[in-house]
């Protein structure tokens, strides 16, 4: 005889075609943990209440917890023809326990139930994320602070534009990062509401304790709004969102490493133990882990969309499609752990050619700035002094020298008011040292923002 709950509504057997299509529980087994502890909860509550007996709520918890500890083992058999982890558990329930078991499910819909459970699994993982990108912000900032002195030019349309401490460089993403760790804390702060007690839609008739239960499941409030609760997913969407958006500043991240160790730029010498080589070409040592960082951007912004466009056509409440919201989530979040995880294990051993960046900054003009702003201060007007320096510029590329080998009177061709104190101005240390305003490159500003960084962690991450 069937288990299902609804076999007094139907008179014929769910053929295996639509099973296997409907069936959900191969992989939202994945909340097993989430799905017992709200259920304890619940039952907790209809006993204190009096809605079942303590004695019934009492076997139910016990009940819970030890298919809690089968689960653990891996000896519990998950059986598709009960659809999902919710109806798995409760029928495991029954068989373990009996008739109290069939009273777990008063006052309550698998419609609350899993937007519940999906909301302490998102919670989880949001934090879970947390931890890991303060390892990685540890290590940007360890490569970072490594650095201190380092110059090498900073970018602009991929040309060489003006010369950029390396710390300031790595300290851009690490406030890339430091947002994203402050979007999963503000996710976690929108989903901090139960939805348990909106029921399959409506409500219940039961007389309910919602706070209880909420404040139980480590939830500081409760929806106002039971068609609402049943049928948001915004807490996914933003899980999604800010899990999209890390992974994309992972993937710039990624895409430097890629550049920065081609033979082009030598920047850096990546540790083999995070390349694989070529099965063709002996000199080959590829950057793999960032390349596929970068590509797995796509499958998270393929989530994000993939959730909107399920939500985008739902008329209210719950509909089936909701079932999809979950393997998304559960691929954004293993694949951002991952991608994580390899970033801070990639930064921490990669090599920085100091001499190479040094001299990459050298050769690439990345001081005209310097010799317009100093012109500036010889009274030329910024737009003058620009196309001067300009000028000098493009004879220096034609005579293929740098603009600190022209002489002083060659120099005075183009501008009178030079004098010898240019070739200062055109230094790339003291370009850097005079980049001093707030947020800049020079280096006691740099020094700054790494002590800054190094409280900000000290504060809000676990990593040390
Ligand atoms: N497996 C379902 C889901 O993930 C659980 C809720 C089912 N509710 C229902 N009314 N069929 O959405």
């Amino acid at each position: 005889m069937s288990k299902k709950p609804w076999k007094g509504r139907f008179q014929e057997e769910t053929t295996d075609l639509m099973e296997r299509f409907s069936e959900s529980v191969s992989f939202d087994q994945r909340l097993y943990r989430h799905d017992i502890d709200g259920s304890i909860a619940h039952a907790r509550m209809l006993g204190e209440r009096g809605i079942i007996p303590e004695e019934n709520s009492r076997e139910i918890v016990e009940g819970l917890k030890s298919i809690l500890a089968q689960i653990d083992g891996g000896t519990l058999k998950w059986d598709q023809a009960l659809e999902d982890v919710h109806m798995n558990i409760e029928s495991s329930l029954v068989d373990l326990v009996g008739d109290a078991g069939l009273k777990l499910h008063t006052a309550r819909s698998r419609n609350d139930q899993v937007a519940l459970d999906f909301r302490m699994f998102i919670r989880e993982e949001s934090g879970r994320l947390g931890d890991l990108l303060g390892a990685l912000l540890e290590s940007l900032l360890r490569t970072a602070e490594g650095h201190f002195g380092t110059v090498m030019p900073g970018y602009t349309h991929m040309q060489r534009a003006q010369p950029v401490l390396l710390s300031h460089h790595l300290m851009a993403f690490f406030e890339m990062f430091r947002r994203d760790h402050g979007r999963f804390a503000q996710v976690v702060d929108n989903l901090d509401v139960s939805p348990l007690g909106a029921g399959a839609l409506a409500g219940t008739t039961f007389p309910i304790d919602r706070e209880k239960t909420a404040l139980d499941l480590g939830f500081s409030r409760i929806s106002r709004n039971s068609m609402d609760a049943v049928s948001d997913r915004d807490f996914a969407a933003e899980f999604l969102f800010a899990a999209a958006l890390c992974q994309v500043h992972l993937s710039r991240l990624a895409e430097e490493i890629v550049l920065w160790s081609t033979q082009e730029f030598s920047f850096v010498i990546l540790p083999d133990s995070y390349c694989t080589g070529s099965s063709m070409m002996p000199q080959k040592k590829n950057p793999d882990p960032a390349e596929l960082v970068r590509g797995k951007a796509g499958r998270a912004i393929g989530n994000l969309t993939s959730l909107l466009v399920i939500l985008k056509g739902l008329p209210l409440t719950y509909n089936r499609d909701l079932q999809e919201d979950k393997e998304p989530v559960f691929d954004s979040a293993d694949t951002l752990s991952a991608s994580i995880e390899i970033m801070t294990g990639l930064i921490s051993k990669t090599r920085f050619d100091r001499k190479r960046l040094q001299q990459a900054t050298v050769d690439g003009f990345t001081t005209a700035t310097d010799l317009a702003d100093y012109l500036v201060t010889r009274d030329v007007p910024f737009r003058r002094a620009h196309e001067i320096v300009g000028e000098m510029v493009r004879d220096c590329l034609e005579r293929e020298c740098a603009l600190t080998d022209l002489t002083l009177d060659e120099m005075r061709r183009y501008c009178e008011q030079i004098d010898q104190d240019v070739y200062d101005a055109l230094s790339v240390q003291s370009s850097v040292k005079r980049r001093d305003v707030a947020g800049g490159t020079a280096p006691g500003r740099v020094k700054k923002a790494m002590e800054e960084a190094r409280v900000f962690l000290d504060q809000n991450t676990g990593a040390d």
